[in-house]
């Protein structure tokens, strides 16, 4: 991409404007620069119009020259801390490492419906002042659908501005002249691009669309939302480019019709990745969960075989989150595998590993595994859990509810090393657990007023849960 603003640095020395000016020539006609003098312009052609010169000036002239960039030495960079918004949603913020970045183009995504838009505009009206309005533009929604819903999320205040428009020049010349602290773009699929062919939501309009937001975000410094819904694939829009144009991307999952909503943040250019914001979905909007606890847990849920609680580490939070079973015979044709909340391959994997390593035959069942609250498992050490859940509803055995059961499935059966298994083990306590099987090796784990199981093999935790 080219770089049309060129900053150079606070005080520079002597040597630094001297250098600068000697290392650029610059076409007094079109801007250009090169780094040695030479009789013609590279960019119009012209003959004798290079000249010394810093780039600032012909940038302002021809915002869209090719400039040669002056680079700092790295501490002279400032750290960039005064330019991170807290959003005062601390589950939020937890996401995208600290607050909104001035400048960066950040990608909401996840299913119809999921609350993508409440979500988006709770955080317009927080980083909003009535002097200075955050800019919501609503591409799917008219202005008046836009006021009733932050009537009804208790936002309908000066702080936030609506512009109902999917042209994406009039989107991007908004933000432009209004250099709003925040602009939501609601939705991606909805911004008509003027040189992009098809329909907008096509390919080629949502990532010229991204591309024109991503230069105006950075030239101008204001934050901007993406909201973008994602394909059946799980991708946001089809292409998965679009993802590595952003600076951050945040998914939101949960089940829609369940209270749960999970916001997941798989790309942070200014944080972790990994981290995972849990909220409600009240009439009143989204509510951050302050201390999830129980919700991932089924209170009314059975101590029926096929029920086992297992602890999940989504970045730094640990989940205590219950996975249920159900294997039955398949009665006509192959054997259906359905799978909520959890890899459909890594399943296939645990079945062939409990079928040829713990001797346990699923060849002829049907199995359905359930993530209970909408979580989507993606932390490796749920398996055993998982393992132990479908051996335990193949075999119609009950594993206790006071046991977390945790550790990764190799393919030879092996039960490897979980991260953080003290955080685990701790907030598996906190929730008055009192047994956890865990993977053997390493140091032994605090335990946190357990009972700990090491265990090196599926098949030596279905041995400890059997006899327990
Ligand atoms: N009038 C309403 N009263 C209560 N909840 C509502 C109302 N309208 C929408 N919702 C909730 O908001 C959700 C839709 O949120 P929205 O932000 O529009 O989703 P998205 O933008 O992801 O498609 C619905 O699933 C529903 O739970
Ligand atoms: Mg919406």
């Amino acid at each position: 991409m080219l770089r049309t603003d060129v900053r150079i640095p606070p005080e520079p020395t002597m040597t630094q404007v001297t250098r600068a000016a000697r290392l650029q020539y610059v076409c007094s006609g079109c801007g250009v620069t090169a780094l040695r003098w030479q009789g013609r312009c590279d960019g119009c052609g012209a003959w004798n119009t290079l000249g010394e010169g810093v780039a600032v000036s012909s940038a302002a002239r021809r915002p869209h020259a090719a400039l040669a960039a002056v680079a700092q030495p790295l501490n002279r960079v400032g750290d960039g801390s005064g330019q991170r918004t807290p959003t005062g949603i601390a589950e939020l913020d937890r996401v995208l490492g600290g607050g909104v970045v001035a400048g960066s183009l950040i990608l909401l995504g996840g299913d119809p419906g999921i609350g993508k838009s409440t979500l988006a505009l709770q955080l317009a009206a927080r980083v909003g002042t009535a002097g200075r309005p955050a800019l919501y533009c609503a591409g799917e929604e008219s202005a008046v659908q836009v006021a009733m819903r932050a009537e009804r999320l208790g936002c309908r205040l000066p702080s936030v501005a609506v512009l109902a428009e999917t042209d994406l020049d009039a989107v991007a010349q908004a933000i432009e002249m209004a250099r709003p602290p925040l602009a939501v773009v609601d939705s991606v699929q909805t911004l008509s691009a003027p040189d992009a062919a098809g329909a907008p939501g096509s390919p080629a309009h949502v990532r010229e669309g991204v591309a024109r937001l991503l230069t105006v975000a950075k030239q101008t410094g204001v934050p901007i939302v993406l909201v973008g819904h994602v394909t059946k694939e799980g991708a946001i829009a089809g292409p998965r480019t679009l993802e590595h144009m952003v600076d951050v991307v945040l998914y939101l999952e949960g089940e829609r019709h369940g209270e749960h909503r999970l916001l997941r943040g798989v790309k942070n250019r200014f944080g972790s990745t990994g981290e995972l914001g849990l909220f409600t979905m009240e009439g009143g909007g989204l509510r951050q969960l302050d201390a999830p606890g129980r919700a991932f847990l089924d209170e009314n849920s059975l101590s029926v075989p096929g029920n086992v609680l297992t602890v999940t580490c989504e970045g730094t939070r640990p989940l205590v989150v219950e996975i249920q079973a159900l294997v039955a015979p398949t009665s006509f044709g192959l054997p259906r595998r359905t799978s909520s909340g959890f890899d459909l391959g890594r399943l296939h994997l645990i079945l062939a590993v409990l079928e040829r390593r713990a001797g346990i035959p699923l060849g002829q069942a049907d199995v359905f595994l359930n993530v209970v609250g909408g979580v989507r498992l993606a932390d490796p050490a749920v398996d055993l859990g998982v393992a132990m859940a479908l051996a335990g509803a193949a075999r119609d055995r009950v594993v206790p509810r006071d046991t977390v059961v945790l550790g990764e499935v190799g393919l030879g059966g092996e039960v490897r090393r979980a991260s953080r298994l003290d955080a685990r083990l701790g907030e598996a306590a906190a929730l008055g657990q009192v047994a956890a099987v865990v993977p053997d090796g390493g140091r032994a784990p605090a335990g946190a007023g357990l009972r700990v199981h090491r265990v090196s093999s599926v098949s030596a935790a279905l041995a400890v849960l059997q006899s327990g």
